[in-house]
C-alpha cells in the first residue's frame, strides 16, 4: 500500500498587502473597489488613461451609494479611495504581492499582458487571472511562474456578488492556493473550488441558459420582454437572461460560448447566430449603449 501523498512545495506563503489589478473595465474596477475597502493597497493598470479615470469615478459613485445606504462609513470610503492609485504601464506593480489580471476575455490579449508583466514583478509575486472561461493551465504556461498562477473568478457586480471561483492550474502550488483563498475570504467572498475545465462552474451552467434565451428570441418564441419577464417571474431570477446578457457584455457571452463549444466539442454549446450578429454590429449590451435593450434613454427599451 502506498503512503500518504506529499505535495512538493517550493514556495513560502506570501503575506499579501499590495494588489495590482490589470484592466479597468467593469470587473477590474469592481475588484479594486472591494480590495481597497478590505484594506489592501491597490494599483490599477490600464493602457487607456480615459478608462482609468472612468473606473475611479465608478468606484467613487458605487462607494457613495454604499455610504448612503449605510453599508460603509464616509471615513471607510475616503480611506479606501486613498488606497487606489492608477498607471498606464506595469512599473507601479514592481512591489505588488499579488496581481489580478482582469483584461478582456481574449486569450491572445492575456498572453501578451503576462509576457510584458512578468519581468516587472518580484519573483515571489503571485498572479491570478479573472478569466471567466479560459484554461488556467494554458494561461499559466505563458508566464515565468506557473506554480504561482491561479484562477480567481469574480462575479459581476463584484461589490454585491458573494461568490468567487478558485481554479488551480496543473502546476499551481499549495501556498499560492492558500494565499489567494485567504485574500478571497478577506474580500468578504465565499470561494468555490472548480477544476480547470472550460468556463468552470458558474459559466458552464449560466451561459448555456443565456444562449438558449437568445435562441428563444431568434426562433421567435417570445419577445425580449416576454422572455425576461418569464424568467424573472417564472423562475425568480433577479434579472431576465437577456438583460443579464447585456449586463455581462455580449462580447464576453460570445467568447465564453466559443470556449465551451471548442473546449468541450459538443454542438449543444453552439453560440446563437443572433448573438454573433449583435457582437459583429458592435451591439455589446449595456457598456456600448445597445444590446437586447437600448440604454440611451432613462429606462432601457427592448430592441426586439
Ligand atoms: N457596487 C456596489 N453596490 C451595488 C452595485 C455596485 N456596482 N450594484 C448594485 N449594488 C447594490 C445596491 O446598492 C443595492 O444595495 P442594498 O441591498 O444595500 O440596497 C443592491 O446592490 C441591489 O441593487 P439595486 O437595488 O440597485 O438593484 P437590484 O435590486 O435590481 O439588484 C443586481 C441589482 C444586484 C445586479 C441584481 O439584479 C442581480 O443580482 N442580478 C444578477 C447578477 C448576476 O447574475 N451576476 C452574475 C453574472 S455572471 C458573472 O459575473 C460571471 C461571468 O464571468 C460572466
Amino acid at each position: 500500500m502506498n503512503g500518504p501523498v506529499t505535495i512538493k512545495n517550493d514556495s513560502t506563503m506570501v503575506d499579501i498587502k499590495e494588489i495590482g489589478i490589470i484592466g479597468a473595465g467593469q470587473m477590474g474596477s469592481g475588484i479594486a473597489h472591494v480590495a481597497s475597502l478590505a484594506g489592501y493597497t491597490v494599483k490599477m493598470i490600464d493602457i487607456d488613461q480615459g478608462q482609468l479615470t472612468k473606473a475611479v469615478a465608478t468606484i467613487q459613485r458605487n462607494m457613495d451609494r454604499q455610504v448612503n445606504r449605510e453599508k460603509i462609513s464616509a471615513g471607510d470610503r475616503d480611506a479606501a479611495m486613498g488606497r487606489i492609485t492608477t498607471g498606464t504601464d506595469y512599473g507601479p506593480l514592481s512591489n505588488a504581492d499579488l496581481v489580478i489580471e482582469a483584461a478582456t476575455e481574449n486569450e491572445e490579449t492575456k498572453r501578451k499582458i503576462f509576457q510584458a508583466l512578468c519581468p516587472t514583478l518580484r519573483p515571489d509575486a503571485l498572479i491570478a487571472t479573472n478569466t471567466s472561461s479560459i484554461s488556467i493551465t494554458r494561461l499559466a504556461s505563458t508566464t515565468d511562474r506557473p506554480h504561482k498562477f491561479i484562477g480567481l473568478h469574480f462575479m459581476n457586480p463584484v461589490p454585491v456578488m458573494d461568490l468567487v471561483e478558485l481554479i488551480r492550474g496543473i502546476a499551481t502550488d499549495v501556498p499560492t492556493f492558500e494565499a489567494v483563498k485567504a485574500v478571497a475570504v478577506a474580500l468578504g467572498k465565499t470561494p468555490a473550488v472548480s477544476e480547470d475545465f472550460p468556463a468552470f462552474i458558474v459559466n458552464r451552467i449560466l451561459l448555456p441558459m443565456v444562449n438558449e434565451a437568445i435562441y428563444t428570441l431568434y426562433e421567435g418564441v417570445g419577445s425580449v420582454e416576454a422572455i425576461d419577464t418569464s424568467m424573472k417571474l417564472g423562475a425568480r431570477h433577479p434579472m431576465g437572461p437577456l438583460e443579464l446578457a447585456d449586463f455581462i457584455g455580449l462580447d464576453t457571452c460570445l467568447a465564453i460560448m466559443q470556449v465551451l463549444y471548442e473546449g468541450l466539442a459538443d454542438s449543444k454549446y453552439r453560440p446563437c447566430p443572433l448573438l454573433v450578429k449583435y457582437v459583429e454590429a458592435g451591439w455589446l449590451g449595456k457598456k456600448s449603449g445597445r444590446g437586447f435593450y437600448d440604454y440611451s434613454g432613462e429606462t432601457p427599451v427592448p430592441t426586439r
